[in-house]
């Protein structure tokens, strides 16, 4: 939150969504005065009440916000104010029906549940910009308003739409990104191949659902196409939000998450004022606390600083298959990491658990049973420990490492007709985090192009099919200036368009990674192959090989069977003044630990902390002193050295802290 636009309410802020136009006005008073009592600071209110503040076009009804609003003020809880703009009413469909997004296979969805529109929608505009503008003009000057939160998860349920109306804005953008010239389009998209060539613009139209695979880079512009068009939205609505009350800060709940990847949030970051995201656990996940440090990082590198906990869930949410109750400590472990992780705002989807409504099932600050409940309980006494961290505002993580995050990179990586259709994005990533993170190592994310990357010792770029010539440049730079960098598999292997850097893989990398391959080798599911060299004895490798010779290269590991028996799997260089490392298949997870530990030690990384395992270990570093965070996952308790206050019982520490069991401990270390 380091943006001229700051959040004035003190401490690390916590709440939730707060929804109570679903309940009689009575219940309000015992909202505000639990509130009070749980220690909640800041809810977020209005995110989907466009049907009741706009009973019909143009018609406004803002008296119950407004008795909502000063009811929060005069209880002293501050008001993350939401445009309703995630679920226009039906009257608006029943006006505008062209407003309703057609799917890839061109059926036009309806209304009735949220978020069903068309991103590109004239109408939809219009009317998100009108209510916004009524809702910000009535309220700039309200003194509950502390920040703006614009409109719910971007594209959570809408992020493409296939109607012409998105079709005539897409060729809009490709207008624009081929700078009005069709034939540059042609070349980038490769349509000389199946008869793809367009000789006019009309005649350019969405992926829609197609009998063969569809132009890998048609698709690619697609998804960045529909990335911005959302964005656009966003910023429309952000700059009338700064027009009517420009010191407040704007944000939107943004969703780094396993299962989201439709947003490019290196754009949107820069666009707001306060960094949100919204965090939910995977039922089938056996260590989501992974997920939850690594979506932490990468959230504090878009931010560029702390951000903002908006939405994650006290208990089980209701749209997985199974959805998994929270075990004892759980819920507080998992706010507390993401305070950890640089997180200076904790909050819930949502307040008080509804009664009926497409979310009935889903956990709550207030749960169904009431005040007495383990829920309710764990409620207040987070907002205890949040009080106690209060200090811990406004410090940050610093890291010697960064990994390098893409999402082009990912949109390609995971599009049809690759090599191997096993290939993940996101755990390929996860899979050279989590070993850090065990480690209790600091790590930032960077853009593949980030200038300044020689503020970090060691780079790590696990996945990185596609890759700019630039940015492949910045990389090699980084490293002849004494950088050690590791690079993953298949990486540097096409251009920004998709094509393929000819002359053998891994086109970009091959200079500075000093080897190159002539033919890739995925592994079937379930298949492996053996690893010798300087790894553990038995390492195997899964998902991927590929035939490297070496070109200056030495060879740390290579294949013990399997076709390619004999050569190098993992690969060291010396290019300028560093080194790179290939690390050419995907080793299990003792054997990539191993060998990262080695690139981590050549770089001259260190962990934050000595601790025992399965004790997390992040330390948010402030003005006049740092903040270690010892999270035991592994449900034994621990001892770890430290010196300080340990914050949440208000203990002096000297020599040692004491975790307890499935606990936290947070040490103020004085500087
Ligand atoms: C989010 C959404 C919330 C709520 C929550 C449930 O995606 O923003 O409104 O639906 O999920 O987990």
């Amino acid at each position: 939150m380091s943006t001229a636009r700051r959040l004035r309410i003190p401490g690390i802020a916590y709440g939730g969504d707060y929804n109570p136009e679903q309940w009689p006005e009575e219940t309000w008073a015992e909202d505000t005065r639990l509130m009070r009592e749980a220690g909640v600071t800041m809810v977020s209110v209005g995110i989907f009440s466009w049907a009741l503040l706009e009973p019909s076009e143009g018609e406004y009804d803002f008296s119950r916000l407004d008795r909502i609003l000063d009811l929060l003020h005069e209880n002293g809880i501050a008001a993350d104010l939401a445009t309703p703009t995630a679920c226009p009413p039906a009257w608006f469909f029943r006006a505008y029906p062209e407003a309703l997004p057609v799917d890839r296979d061109g059926r036009r969805l309806s209304y009735g549940s949220r978020q069903t529109f068309c991103p590109s929608s004239p109408a939809y505009r219009r009317a998100a910009l009108r209510i916004a503008k009524a809702l910000a003009d009535r309220y700039a000057a309200h003194p509950a308003v502390a920040m703006w939160h614009i409109h719910n998860e971007y594209g959570c349920h809408n992020a493409a739409c296939y109607c012409d109306t998105s079709a005539a804005a897409f060729r809009t953008w490709l207008r624009t990104r081929y700078e009005d010239d069709l034939d540059a389009l042609n070349r980038a998209w490769g349509t000389t191949f199946w008869s793809q060539w367009y000789y006019d613009w009309d005649e350019i139209i969405p992926p829609r659902a197609t009998g063969a695979v569809p132009n890998p880079t048609h698709q690619l512009d697609w998804r960045r196409f529909c990335s911005d068009e959302l964005l656009s939205l966003c910023t429309a609505e952000r700059d009338v939000l700064h027009r009517a009350a420009p010191d407040i800060p704007a944000t939107t709940n943004l969703m780094v998450l396993r299962t989201f990847d439709a947003l490019d949030y290196w754009r949107w970051a820069p666009e707001l004022d306060i960094l949100s995201n919204d965090h939910y656990l995977m039922s089938d996940d056996p260590e989501a606390e992974i997920d939850i440090a690594l979506s932490g990082d990468l959230m504090r590198s878009l931010a560029g600083g702390p951000w903002f906990l908006m939405e994650h869930s006290t208990g089980a949410v209701n749209w997985q298959q199974v959805n998994r109750a929270k075990r004892p400590g759980e819920m507080r472990r998992n706010a507390l990491a993401h305070v950890a992780h640089g997180a200076d705002g904790i909050a819930f989807f949502q307040w008080r658990a509804s009664k009926a409504g497409a979310e009935q099932w889903h956990s709550a600050m207030l749960p169904h049973a009431g005040t007495d409940s383990q829920i309710w309980r764990d409620v207040v006494q987070l907002g205890a420990d949040l009080r106690a961290l209060a200090e811990v505002r406004g410090s940050s993580v610093s890291a010697d490492v960064a990994i390098v995050w893409d999402w082009d990179a990912r949109w390609a990586l995971e599009l049809p007709a690759q090599p191997s259709g096993e290939l993940r994005y996101q755990d390929l990533v996860r899979d050279w985090y989590a070993p850090l993170w065990r480690a209790g190592v600091a790590v930032d994310f960077v853009r593949p192009g980030e200038p300044g990357l020689d503020r970090y010792k060691l780079v790590l770029a696990p996945s990185l099919y596609l890759v700019t010539e630039a940015a492949a440049a910045n990389l090699a730079r980084f490293t002849e200036r004494g950088g050690t960098l590791a690079i993953g598999f298949h990486s540097g292997v096409v251009d920004e368009n998709g094509h393929v850097f000819l002359g053998g893989y891994p086109g970009a990398f091959r200079d500075l990674l000093g080897v190159v391959t002539d033919e890739l080798f995925p592994l079937l599911p379930g298949e492996t192959a053996g690893l010798s060299g300087e790894v553990p004895t038995g390492a195997t490798a899964d998902l991927w090989s590929e035939r490297v010779r070496l070109t200056g290269a030495q060879t740390v590991a290579s294949y013990a069977d399997g076709p390619l028996a004999g050569h190098p799997a993992v690969t060291r260089h010396h290019h300028g003044d560093g080194t790179a490392w290939y690390l050419a298949t995907h080793p299990d997870q003792d054997t990539l630990a191993t060998l990262l530990h080695h690139v981590r030690r050549e770089a001259g990384v260190t962990p934050e902390h000595e601790a025992p395992a399965g004790i997390e270990v992040v330390r948010r570093r402030g003005t006049e002193a740092d903040y270690l965070f010892l999270i035991d996952h592994a449900g034994k308790g621990a001892e770890a050295p430290a010196d300080g206050v340990e914050l949440l019982t208000g203990t002096p520490i000297t020599g040692t802290v004491t975790i307890p069991p499935g606990g936290v401990a947070v040490v103020r270390e004085p500087r």
